[in-house]
């Protein structure tokens, strides 16, 4: 009797199959945009291969919950899962993350699940929606500062544009064409939320309104151009001490002439007489 109780059990343990870890409970996850996360959802035991396993994802505009797949709609080529080598690990990786893919998500294995949270932080932009002024001078190089307070973030939609006075349009600042051809540079290289362009070779035309745009915020920056400084301002104090040093050769020499022990003093019968020996 105890022995088929037993093994009753041992049967319906085994077609139970998948014990999802963390069944039925709500995890949270942040994740950055323009990166990856990897949504935990596995068995208790990775060899065994679940039924009616999904991984569906609540879609709040249409109050539905939606299977997600890589083969279309917004998680296109961007969805991954890694139950090849255990059967058991339903992990899913989606990658190229956008605002878009924060929300809930369900790993739902037969009559059991797991509710995965996810959060996304974008780019916040440090002075957001603010006007800097900077001062540069013609030949000289500046950098445009525009950055999101998290320098992790790989923000979305982001580009630098400059008002074009003449057009009266705002136009993509470029380095492969146009004005700023081999002139910019983006210095992201290490942190992806540092967005700050580099403009080197300053013209006058550079002067004007620069727009760091990310999405639905902006920074604008008024860059002003002076004309180099060059080394204008020392050519009058040059002068002047060209002068200065004259009128002082001038003066030592006159003292120096009226001193000089050849210059005679002698008396006449005619009269007083000054006469140089030299
Ligand atoms: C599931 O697979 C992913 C990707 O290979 C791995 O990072 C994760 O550790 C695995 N989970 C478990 C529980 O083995
Ligand atoms: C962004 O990069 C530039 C150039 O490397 C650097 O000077 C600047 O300090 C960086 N900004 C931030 C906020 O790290």
């Amino acid at each position: 009797m105890l022995l088929t109780f037993y093994l009753l059990f041992i049967v319906l343990h085994v077609s139970e199959g998948c014990n999802l870890v963390n069944r039925e409970q709500v995890l949270d996850i942040t994740a950055h945009t323009g990166g990856s996360v990897l949504l935990p959802c596995y068995c208790t035991d990775l060899q065994t291969t679940p039924e009616g396993f999904r991984w569906n994802k609540d879609n709040t505009k249409i109050d539905r919950r939606e299977e997600i797949s890589s083969g279309s709609g917004q998680y296109r080529d961007r969805v991954q899962l890694f139950n090849g080598h255990s059967p058991g690990n339903l992990s899913l990786l989606i990658s190229h993350l956008t605002e878009e893919d924060g929300g809930i998500y369900w790993c739902d294995v037969r009559d059991s699940f797991i509710i995965i949270r996810l959060t996304l932080k974008g780019c916040n932009l440090v002075n957001r929606e603010q006007v800097l002024d900077i001062t540069a001078h013609t030949g000289g190089s500046v950098l445009l500062p525009c950055y999101c307070t998290d320098l992790q973030t790989t923000p979305e939609g982001f580009r630098w544009n400059k008002d074009n006075t003449k057009t009266d349009r705002r136009e993509e600042i470029s380095s492969g064409s146009g004005q700023y051809r081999d002139r910019v540079q983006l210095v992201n290289g290490h942190s992806p939320g540092n967005l700050s362009l580099l403009i080197s070779h300053l013209t006058e035309e550079d002067g004007g309104i620069y727009w760091c745009d990310v999405r639905d915020s902006f920074i604008i920056i008024r860059l002003t151009l002076k004309e180099c400084p060059k080394s204008l301002p020392y050519i009058p104090f040059a002068v002047i001490t060209v002068i200065v040093l004259h009128i002082i050769v001038a003066v030592v020499y006159l003292i120096t002439t009226t001193k000089d022990p050849a210059r005679g003093h002698y008396s006449t019968a005619d009269g007083d007489g000054v006469v140089s020996l030299e």
